[in-house]
């Protein structure tokens, strides 16, 4: 998608922080934005925020794990601003901890947050892209979509689902004829925003900045890049997991310490923006 101005943005989980960032960069390329999120507190102070910023963003408070919430934002979004041509799939949680440690509905919540709620949302808002002049779909996976995580087991397998999703549906719009319809996927390693909170990044990596990657982003989709990797160790991930023999990749990864980085995790802190957590925490 070479031209972004004047596109209508759909970011899901957008009162977080890379959906806040992502926000900014597509406000500066000037796009309106909607933020989806299921926190509706959390979504008025990441609105509060952006406005100091001199970003207007609407918001929109939606649950992307249920099918007739989508259904009915999918609605809501055409009766109050129109037809979207970018959307964004960033929602996402993580439960991390030795698997047997953390209670299943956790495990499984990370499975309908993060794999359920792209397959509902690209559901509902794929035909708006196929029919703009121009669209385009955003998936925000993880590093973790390309190794084992321990630790980290639903929140990375839940990742290698978004990350398969995104390319096998970037491929068969190709296939279909759509070209003017982009699919971009977002692998980061750890990104300071608390969801990662506790974790160790591998050797010689630091955090990256949400404002960092949502600038990439933005120029993947300039670009029509199909792959956002970073930072630089994850450019490398795909070869190093699997074209090498794989003890040789488990030595590897033990050496840049990612197999024991989730060890220490704790997440965001209680003030955190993870309202699904709290929803947890009630059942
Ligand atoms: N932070 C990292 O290190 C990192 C690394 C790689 C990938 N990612 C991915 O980036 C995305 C954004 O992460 P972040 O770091 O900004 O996290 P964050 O926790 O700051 O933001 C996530 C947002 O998603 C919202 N959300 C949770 N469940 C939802 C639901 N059911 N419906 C709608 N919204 C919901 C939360 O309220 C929150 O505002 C996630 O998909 C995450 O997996 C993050």
């Amino acid at each position: 998608m070479t031209r972004l101005q004047n596109s209508r943005v759909l970011i899901t989980g957008g009162a977080g922080g890379i959906g806040q960032a992502l926000a900014v960069e597509f406000a500066a390329a000037d796009c309106e934005v909607i933020l989806a999120d299921i926190s509706p507190q959390e979504l008025s102070r990441a609105r509060a925020r952006l406005s100091t910023q001199g970003v207007a963003a609407e918001t929109l408070t939606l649950d992307v794990t249920s099918a007739t919430a989508v259904e009915s934002a999918h609605r809501e979004v055409h009766a109050r601003w129109g037809p979207i041509q970018v959307l964004v799939n960033n929602a996402g949680i993580v439960h991390g901890g030795p698997f047997l440690d953390v209670p299943i509905e956790r495990h499984l919540a990370t499975y309908r947050v993060n794999v359920e709620g792209v397959v509902l949302m690209t559901h509902a808002f794929l035909p708006d892209l196929l029919v703009a002049d121009r669209g385009h779909l955003v998936n925000i996976a993880s590093a973790s979509g390309y190794i084992g995580l321990p630790f980290g087991s639903t929140y990375a397998s839940s990742k290698w689902a978004v990350l398969g999703f995104s390319e096998s549906i970037r491929q068969e719009l190709q296939e279909q004829g759509h070209e003017h319809v982009g699919v971009t996927t977002v692998c980061p390693s750890y990104v300071d925003t608390g969801m990662f909170e506790g974790v160790k990044p591998p050797l010689l990596t630091r955090f990256l900045t949400p404002e960092t990657l949502a600038e990439k982003v933005v120029d993947a989709l300039r670009s029509n890049q199909s792959l956002v990797l970073e930072p630089w160790l994850v450019k490398m991930t795909p070869i190093l997991a699997h074209a090498l023999p794989g003890k040789l990749s488990d030595r590897l990864s033990q050496l840049f310490g990612a197999h024991r980085s989730m060890a220490h995790w704790t997440g965001h802190r209680p003030q955190g923006s993870d309202a699904s957590e709290a929803a947890l925490e009630e059942e």
